[in-house]
């Protein structure tokens, strides 16, 4: 497939290290070094599901398309205020789509894995038109009162439209099931039969463990992929990597062994927004003009499972 059309959305609320510090025992110094960010955007009294109808009418836009040219329509989301339907049809009645659709919910790498399900479905000969959208508000995940994960996050939505080409050159998806490392309980409704021990537990990180994997997992499987298409890093325009921590981010151009100039990053703007992460990312190289025809893009992600993505595609 090929990407015609990108959109981003991010909350009005910019939430600065400094404003963090005033009920944290945190400081700037502490985030800026550590993670490299230095504001995010918070979800106050936005919906995920308005801002990801925005993103997503913005994307189609840029494509050309119509509401009626979709034959399928996934959504990257962990949590959002509905349970059922799926986010993905709450998006869809806001912006007049009537494919099917379904959500994904593979953590922070959701959009190698929606890239990986339409491409699929692309290359069986079911769909031409293909909207994404990733939508993620992990910062209504956390205890905002645990220093060690609630200043990591940011909010945001951000799509994709893809449509007839053969610009996906590959993807691979990577699963190292850990669950402990990353989760988030919440209790369900009651029943007259429940007799386990149900408990709300916000998300939990085992911070220097997913580093590792993120680093490790990322340069293992952007390896793998360039072999995989018969590439090398020499031919590598751009790596978009999830905007988790900007020392993870540099660890992954370290090993590569690539210039920073290959690494566009928003993380100092925006946090960790989850699967949106690297879409917003996307979308804002998209609309500056930074990709030229011909230039090939990276794309890399790991989180919560512990899952990996990667994805290569020619501009
Ligand atoms: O998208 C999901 C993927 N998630 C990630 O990729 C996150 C991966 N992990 C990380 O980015 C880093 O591990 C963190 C940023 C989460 C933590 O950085 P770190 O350098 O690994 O720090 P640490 O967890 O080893 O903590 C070092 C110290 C601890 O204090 P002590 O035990 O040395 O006294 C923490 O309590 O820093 C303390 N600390 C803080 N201090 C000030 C933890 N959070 C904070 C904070 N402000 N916000």
């Amino acid at each position: 497939m090929k990407i015609l059309g990108t959109g981003s959305v991010v909350p009005k609320k910019l939430v600065t290290n400094d404003m963090l510090s005033e009920f944290l025992d945190t400081s700037d110094e502490w985030i800026t070094t550590r993670t490299g960010i230095g504001t995010r955007h918070v979800i106050s009294d936005e919906h995920l599901e308005d801002m990801a109808a925005e993103a997503a009418l913005k994307a189609i836009e840029m494509s050309g398309k119509k509401p009626g040219d979709f034959d399928l329509f996934i959504c990257s989301n962990v949590v959002n205020e509905y349970v059922t339907p799926s986010l993905a049809c709450v998006i869809s009645e806001k912006i007049g789509l009537s494919c099917p659709c379904f959500d994904v919910n593979a953590a922070c790498p959701g959009f190698m894995f929606t890239l990986d399900i339409a491409e699929s479905y692309y290359k069986a000969g079911r769909v031409k038109t293909v909207l994404i959208v990733c939508a993620d508000e992990p910062t209504r995940m956390c205890d905002w009162a645990d220093r060690s994960t609630c200043v990591l996050f940011g909010d945001g939505a951000a799509a994709v439209v893809l449509g007839e080409g053969d610009n996906i050159l590959a993807t691979r998806l990577h699963s190292q099931p850990s669950v402990d490392k990353l989760w988030e309980r919440r209790v369900l409704e009651p029943t007259p039969y429940i007799t386990k021990t149900e408990v709300n537990t916000p998300l939990q990180m085992k911070g220097r463990d997913v580093f590792k994997f993120a680093v490790t997992a990322s340069t293992t499987e952007v390896e793998a992929l360039l072999e995989s298409i018969g590439k090398t890093k020499d031919d590598v325009s751009y790596y978009i990597v999830h905007q988790a921590n900007m020392r993870i981010i540099d660890a992954i151009k370290n090993y590569l062994g690539e210039p920073e100039s290959k690494f566009p990053t928003n993380i100092a703007d925006h946090g960790n927004s989850s699967s949106a992460s690297c879409t917003i990312l996307l979308d804002s190289c998209v609309r500056n003009g930074l990709f030229k025809e011909g230039d090939l893009i990276v794309f890399s992600a790991f989180g919560a499972g512990l899952l990996s993505g990667a994805a290569a595609i020619v501009w």
